[in-house]
């Protein structure tokens, strides 16, 4: 069994080139900074395929898969069209995702709508563009779902989201399969709801369970015990209501290596334990093999991206703390000021340089939690260097704001010793063009 690029913390083209600059896909990150300033988001499309293919491959040999991928994780057109190429269907949570997705070019069959309070709105831009499935929360969305589906002449194919009761060992902000969660239906629900579509709602077409467990997941058991419970809930399904449903969906969660204390388990590793434990309960519960659904969003596009960023003032704290600040932060990068996340980074300009000292990286933004990485040990860091955060593909730019009014970050995609902007850097007119003067004040 081998290894695949979400252990590592580096994308896997990350090199030291010849005028000794951290190059990535061939470019070089201090032309990159020059040409694009920063902060720069840089993602390589390398790192995205190869992660993709590892998930190919790892479950190649179950012949019903379908791979989904989390756009929560990084939403953009040129995201969505790399993935769409690699075969991978979407799972969306939002019109702004449904749109993009769309917008990209994306079959919207192979899209899934999630969340546990979609709009009406939202519902009837995903009826219009042909979502192929919509995992259903909750009641209110069940009827919803049904009268929109029925207004627009359309049958909508359903997954019923469940919450299988299963702790898994994240922060407990990203945690959403144990009992006491906002989303899905509780098991004890499952059968009312059921009871609803098959003789209410005929505009909805169950075809299966959706659950996610998590995020940021290195455990392997909770997989197992979240197969077991769907797998058993369908055979439940067929005895009490003779419903063949073939479909499940197990959500995404696999981790990333964010620092060399992070060990998660390979995508191969994964599969294993997933269909290993499939095949299993197939065989306990005596049902056809479902096709299954799989949505990574991190695992995939996490080891990608890179932020480089210019460092700029520096404050040693007589006795205590040398801090170095960066011109970027929690407005680009919320991870470590929301949940405590922690980061690997390098000094670009001198990736091999000898690390003579312990520094805490400050972010640009006006409060005292925008710390982007607590003691790290570095080279010499000064004024006009180029920082390099690695691993910050996912929930990075898909949870930025313009706190301090700062215009968001260009991304750029490298292949090839290619680079091109993906996302352009918000200008100080993007910043004011939502606003409004009223009349009475002018
Ligand atoms: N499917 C569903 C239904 C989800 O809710 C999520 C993530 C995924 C798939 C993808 O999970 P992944 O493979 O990316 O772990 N903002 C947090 C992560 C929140 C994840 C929410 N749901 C963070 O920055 O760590």
């Amino acid at each position: 069994m081998s290894g695949s690029t979400n252990q590592s913390i580096k994308p896997v083209t990350a090199k030291v080139n010849q005028n000794g600059n951290l190059s990535i896909g061939g470019c070089d990150t201090i032309d990159l900074a020059s040409k694009y300033g920063t902060p720069l988001y840089v993602l390589d499309e390398a790192t995205i395929r190869t992660i993709c293919k590892d998930y190919k491959d790892a479950f190649a040999s179950y012949a019903k898969v379908n791979m989904m991928y989390a756009s929560k994780a990084l939403c953009t057109m040129a995201v969505s069209k790399i993935l769409a190429e690699e075969g991978f269907g979407f799972d969306v949570v939002s019109a702004g995702e449904i749109y993009t997705v769309y917008k990209s070019g994306a079959d919207m069959n192979k899209v899934l709508f999630n969340g546990n309070n979609k709009t009406v709105s939202e519902l009837t831009l995903a009826l219009e563009l042909g979502v192929g499935r919509f995992s259903v929360d909750n009641f209110l969305e069940l009827s919803l779902l049904n009268e929109l589906a029925k207004s627009a002449d359309k049958t909508a194919d359903i997954l019923l989201r469940i919450t299988p009761g299963i702790e898994c060992h994240t922060h407990e902000y990203i945690q959403t399969g144990h009992l006491d969660s906002k989303f899905g239906f509780d098991l004890t629900q499952v059968d009312e709801a059921v009871e609803l579509i098959l003789n209410e709602y005929s505009n909805l077409k169950l075809r299966g369970l959706h659950a996610h467990i998590g995020s940021q997941i290195f455990e392997t058991q909770v997989y197992h015990d979240e197969i077991e419970i769907l797998v058993k809930e369908l055979a439940h399904l067929d005895e009490k209501f003779g419903l063949k449903l073939d479909e499940i969906n197990i959500g995404g969660g696999l981790g990333v290596k964010y620092t060399d204390k992070d060990c998660p388990p390979s995508t191969y590793k994964i599969a294993d334990v997933i269909l290993k434990s499939l095949n299993e309960s197939i065989e306990k519960y005596g049902i056809e093999p479902p096709t299954l659904y799989i949505e990574p969003g991190r695992s995939i596009i996490s080891t990608s991206g890179v932020t480089l960023y210019t460092a700029g003032s520096s404050k040693q704290v007589p006795h205590g703390k040398k801090y170095v600040a960066v011109d970027g932060g929690m407005a680009d990068n919320a991870r470590p000021a929301m949940y405590g996340a922690e980061y690997s980074a390098c000094v670009a300009n001198k990736p091999e340089a000898e690390t003579l000292q312990t520094v805490t990286i400050a972010g640009r933004f006006c409060e005292s939690g925008d710390i982007l990485i607590r003691e790290i040990s570095l080279p010499e860091l000064g004024e006009g260097d180029i920082l390099c955060v690695y691993n910050t593909g996912a929930y990075n730019y898909s949870m930025s704001s313009n706190y301090n009014r700062v215009p968001k970050p260009a991304m750029v995609l490298v292949n090839n010793s290619q680079s091109d902007i993906i996302i352009e850097r918000e200008t100080l007119d993007d910043l004011i063009s939502h606003d409004r003067i009223p009349d009475r004040l002018k």
